[in-house]
Order: C-alpha cells, then structure tokens, then sequence
C-alpha cells in the first residue's frame, strides 16, 4: 500500500544538501550585492564566516581559516599541491572521493614515495599503520560509503608529518579534534546546507611553517597560492579572498551558521544528525530488507547513511540487474515527490544513500521508511518477490 503522507522535506541529497529548516531566499535580502567584495563591508561579511565557524567548531585561535575557491574540491586540491612532497606520505582511502585524492597524488603530482591503506566500501583501512613521521591523507567521512573514522587516537600529538583532512560531509555533525588535524577542508554545500562553490581551508602552525618553508618543485597557479616571497598571504584568512566570491552565498553560509547558533550550536548539529541515524538504525532492525552498508556500527557515518538491499530476490540478481533495480526504486521515490536523490554513489555497490545530516529533520525521516518499504516492495512485485 501506497503510504498516506510524505516526508515535508522530500530533499535527502548527500550535496548540495537540504537548507535548514524554515530557510527561505528572503534570508538572504541583506547580502552585500552588486558591490567590491573588497570594499569594508564584503570583507567583513567574509570574516564573519571565518569567525562564527570558528567559534562554533571550537577551532584553536593559532589555527587559521581561509575561504578559498573551487568548494572542497579546491581547499584540498591547494593544500596538497603547496605542501605535499616535503615527506613520505600515508593514504588511507576507502570510498570514490578518498581514492581521488590517492589518484591525484601518484598521477598527477606523481609523488612515489607512498604508503597506501585502503579499504571496500562500507570498511575502513587499518588506522593503525599511521607512521607519525610521514604526511597522512584522508577523508573523515566516506561520503559515498557511509563509513567514517571511528576515533583519532591513531593520530599522534607529537607527529612529525602533516595530517590532511578531507571532512566536507563531515565537519558540523561529528566533532573534529582539531589538534590532530593540520589541514582540514570543506564545503558549505554540505552538513550546513549552504551553496557550494566555495571552500574552506583550517591550517595548524605547523602547516602554516610547512607552507613557508617548503616550495613544491612543480607550478602553482594563482588559485593555489598561499604564499607571496615565502610568507604567508595573511589576508587570505581573514576574508580577503584570493578571487572574486559570491556574496550571495556568503550571506546564506552565514545564515546557516546563525541557525546554528540558535538551536545550541555544535553540540545541537551533532545530536540532530546522530539522532537522524538513530531512527534510521531502529527502522533497519525492524526491517529484512534493508542493512546498512557500514557493517561496524563505530564508522556509520550520521550524515551519509548508506543502504543495502538484502533481500534474497535482490542479492540474487547480476550487478547490472542490482544497478537497475535500485534505479528504479529511487526512480520511484522521486516521482512521488516522496524522497530525490537518495541513489547510492555511482562508484559505490548498488542500493541508497539517504543524507541525515543536522538539516534533515528527523520527523521527515519517519515519514520517508514507509515510502522506502513500499518503493521496494513495488519493485519486488516487478521480480516475482
Ligand atoms: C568526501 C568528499 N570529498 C570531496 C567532495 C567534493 O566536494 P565539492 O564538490 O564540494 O568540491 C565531496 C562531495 O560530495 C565529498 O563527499
């Protein structure tokens, strides 16, 4: 039976994810338009980004923040090409985004010297081989795996080599120990619902004296560069942007980050998001046909929750005929306006994926099982089952 009601928020997108409740574009009357992002008032409004996120992660004050171009992409891109090649280097990679990072560091920057830790999706590698003298490369959260970094304690406090932290799906719903980490991205696309487009770039001390100390041997263009005659380019953290930004997506970034301060703050987005997998896990006991792809309940992500099908008429299907028929369930789902863009990442084995970061409402959640049940249950029928 078809279910009765639908989700009020039918937008359980892993990026851009869903704006937080109540957003409207009314917001966003105030932002600083068709004016220098230069002028007093653009650099203030970018600095206001930089100090409340600041301030709501409790990011250390001698680390530095900087908005950069090119969404989470660019922030990591940059890092990587100005500072690795100093040190041998440590990947742990265990999803899509993780391996791209690894691709681009043996195919591009064709650094050699590496040591690769990876991992299925739904697994993560052994943390535990994390030479503390070497640089270390990864992602908090496997967006396209929903399995996360279950702790840091693999990561020492008197390490020689650089941590870099891809944690765009994760940064604002699980709490980062920001003093092992020395470089850390993300976008506003993601966990805070903002626009992507932009980047943001945390820096410690010591990735600050590496970015001064060392010059990678290879061309940076101006949308990499940190440093100007060896120093630093301070400004960039401080709102003076390298290019031009959207202001436009700057007022929403900061209107996200104002919620975020309403409702109670880290504390508030953690227990949002961690209660969103909670009801997920309780509807999965109670469900046969549906797992999550992260079998070690210590890395199940909270934001990105990936779904496997494991019902015996599903797992007796091809890969191909699996793609297809979580296809059309998703297909399903979308033109009943009862769920959009929960299909699993295209890399990653066929099944769902539904965002359950701090925007999504739990009470959305509640009400998009029945429809997960029943769009399954359709395409069953479909298969004899
Ligand atoms: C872990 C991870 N890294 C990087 C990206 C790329 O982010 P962006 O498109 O904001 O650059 C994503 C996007 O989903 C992601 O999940």
């Amino acid at each position: 039976m078809k279910p009765q009601s639908r989700p009020r928020d039918p937008r359980f997108s892993s990026g851009p994810c869903t704006k937080r409740p109540n957003w409207t574009l009314d917001n966003l009357k105030n932002a600083s338009l068709g004016r220098s992002h230069r002028s007093g008032e653009g650099k203030a409004r970018l600095k206001e980004v930089i100090d409340r996120s600041r301030a709501i992660l409790g990011i250390p004050d001698d680390w530095r923040i900087g908005i950069v171009p090119a969404s989470d992409t660019g922030a990591f891109e940059m890092a990587m090409w100005s500072m690795l090649g100093a040190r041998g280097i440590d990947t742990f990679a265990w999803e899509s985004f993780g391996a791209g990072w690894v691709t681009d560091i043996e195919k591009q920057l064709k650094l050699n010297d590496l040591r690769k830790f990876d991992a299925g999706y739904g697994e993560v590698p052994d943390f535990s081989q994390a030479d503390p003298v070497r640089d270390i490369i990864f992602t908090w959260n496997g967006t396209t795996s929903g399995a996360r970094v279950p702790d840091a304690d693999w990561i020492r406090d008197d390490r020689e080599g650089l941590t870099f932290c891809d944690a765009t799906s994760a940064v604002f719903a699980m709490d980062l120990p920001w003093k092992k980490l020395d470089v850390v991205t993300w976008s506003w696309q993601k966990v805070m619902g903002g626009e992507a487009a932009h980047g943001m770039l945390v820096l410690s001390p010591r990735a600050v004296e590496r970015l001064q100390s060392y010059t990678p041997p290879w061309p940076l263009p101006k949308i990499f560069r940190m440093t100007s005659g060896g120093k630093l380019i301070e400004g960039t953290f401080r709102g003076e942007t390298i290019n031009t930004p959207s202001m436009l997506c700057v007022e929403d970034a900061i209107d996200g980050l104002k919620w975020a301060e309403e409702i109670g703050g880290l504390k508030a987005l953690i227990a949002r998001s961690e209660g969103n997998l909670k009801a997920i896990a309780d509807w999965v006991a109670r469900t046969d046909w549906v797992d999550f792809l992260a079998g070690d309940p210590k890395s199940r992500s909270c934001t990105s929750v990936c779904l496997k099908v494991v019902a015996p008429w599903f797992e007796a299907l091809s890969g191909d005929e699996k793609a297809a028929a979580a296809k059309k369930i998703v297909k399903l789902l979308d033109d009943e306006g009862a769920a959009f863009d929960v299909e699993g990442y295209r890399d990653a084995p066929p099944g769902l994926r539904v965002w359950a970061g701090s925007t999504v409402e739990q009470s959305d959640l509640e009400a998009l099982f029945p429809w997960l049940d029943w769009a399954v249950a359709t395409v069953a029928a479909e298969h004899g089952a």
